[in-house]
């Protein structure tokens, strides 16, 4: 991409200048601060010790910056594994009483959606900082006020959004944000699955509290549980801009046992510029498994594989064999004229690997490092907690994240067009 034509694609963008403004919520993470940080340990206090919860905690007792001094749950079972972890941290089953525990700087809130704005907002309220799960709220509602509690305040606020400290998708966007695939023209994401996504229920008037992902009233189903994650490569892909509106369509076409959440969704966003990012999740399906692509009018990459391709290349490729073939005397030169040597099949370029050790990982195991970003964002947490620094722009892209995944939600239910409003300058946002 020449200079003239980099510059004109990110101004459209509102990116002033590429890198700088890429990645500012690593700053919380910097050496310097990590210095200040050192024989420091935030003090924390674990909400809702389920499976995520068990993670977090499993890495936690791993990082010299942490103390777990508290843990919560109101299902027994949970709790006790948890302290099984922990056997110091004190005990609580009502949240409310752990946020009155004056030892605690920090809590890692851990429990399905329709609880992360009021225990975030009460977290707040009772002087602690915050690190929630995603996707951040419920509803736009709630996403918003809980937007503007963290504003009004002085607490710190991270969301489970891992990707952004995951070092493959960071170099990805350096590549992205450095033209290496000239202007961006497509975004897609898909995650598929083949089972029933329940958990077993030791007892069955627990049915709706362990498999509170399939209900309406708790959950909004594949697009905050999954589609959450990958939205937010639009926003950095796109550099902040935003899509004007999503469409989308879902059903209940293969688990049809109770559950009231879509086993099958796709949405597409359109950002103002043209380009359109999708999203599709079906759970009766997993031969294509987890994929996120960034498409650029000069390559290609696979975030989840770390992987560009360059089309020149391949390009270049395609014609020196056919010029190979027309040497050889398989094709005449008159197939110029035709279309027929043209594959429209799929580039079977290897491409240049740019991430090495990459593991693919859906966020599904429970304990032990993920690979993907979460040690390093649990980390920063707690020198964000020590250190009261808040990491620049983390909320703003988490929001937007939730944002979409809510929109995109709506979409596929209502099974028409939402506007997404334009909320840059009143709300969050990003660059
Ligand atoms: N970032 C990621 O990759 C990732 C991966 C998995 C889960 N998550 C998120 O983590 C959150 C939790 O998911 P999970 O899989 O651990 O669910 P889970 O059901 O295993 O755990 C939730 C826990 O919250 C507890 N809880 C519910 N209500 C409570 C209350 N009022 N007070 C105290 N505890 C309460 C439950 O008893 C349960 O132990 C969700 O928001 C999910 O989206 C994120």
């Amino acid at each position: 991409m020449s200079n003239m034509t980099r510059k004109e694609f990110l101004e459209t963008l509102g990116v002033i200048a590429a890198g700088s403004v890429a990645f500012p919520w690593l700053s919380g993470c910097t050496t310097e601060k990590q210095r200040q940080a050192a024989g420091e340990k935030a003090r924390l206090g674990i909400i809702g010790t389920g499976s995520r919860g068990q993670f977090h905690l499993a890495n936690l007792l791993l990082d010299p910056n942490a103390q777990i001094v508290a843990l919560c749950d109101d299902y027994l079972p949970h709790l006790d594994a948890a302290s099984a972890l922990c056997p110091n941290a004190r005990r609580y089953t009502d949240y409310r009483k752990l946020l009155e525990d004056r030892e605690v700087d920090g809590v890692i809130i851990c429990t399905p959606l329709h609880l992360h704005a009021s225990m975030t907002m009460d977290s707040f309220a009772a002087g602690k900082h915050v690190f929630c799960e995603k996707a951040m709220a419920y509803s736009v509602e709630e996403l918003n006020a809980m937007y503007n509690a963290w504003k009004a305040g002085d607490k710190v606020l991270m969301i489970g959004q891992q990707r952004l400290y995951d070092p493959k998708y960071i170099q990805a966007m350096e590549l992205v944000h450095g033209g290496a695939i000239g202007q961006v023209v497509g975004i897609r994401n898909y995650w598929y699955r083949n089972n029933d996504w329940r958990r077993e229920v030791p007892d069955p008037k627990d049915e709706r509290r362990i498999n509170w992902r399939l209900y309406n009233e708790y959950s909004r189903g594949l697009m905050t549980e999954l589609a959450c994650h990958q939205l937010q490569n639009g926003s950095w892909a796109m550099g902040g801009l935003q899509p004007s509106f999503v469409q989308g369509t879902g059903s209940i076409m293969y688990w049809k046992d109770g559950r009231e959440v879509f086993d099958n969704v796709a949405a597409i966003y359109q950002y103002p510029n043209g380009v359109h990012m999708t999203f599709e999740s079906i759970i009766s399906n997993k031969h294509f498994g987890m994929g996120e692509q960034i498409l650029g009018s000069e390559g290609t990459i696979d975030l989840v594989r770390g992987v560009m391709y360059n089309e020149s290349l391949e390009r270049r490729t395609v014609l020196r064999q056919l010029l190979e073939q027309i040497e050889q005397g398989v094709l005449s030169s008159s197939a110029f004229a035709g279309t027929s040597w043209a594959s429209e099949a799929a580039s079977t370029s290897k491409g240049i690997r740019f991430a090495d050790n990459v593991r693919v990982n859906d966020g599904s195991s429970t304990v032990g490092a993920a690979g993907d970003g979460s040690v390093e964002l649990i980390h920063a947490f707690c020198l964000a907690v020590i250190s009261g620094v808040q990491p620049e722009k983390m909320v703003e892209e988490a929001y937007w994240s939730t944002l979409l995944a809510l929109l995109g939600d709506r979409a596929t239910r209502e099974g028409g067009r939402i506007d997404i409003p334009d909320y840059a300058g009143s709300v969050a946002q990003i660059h």
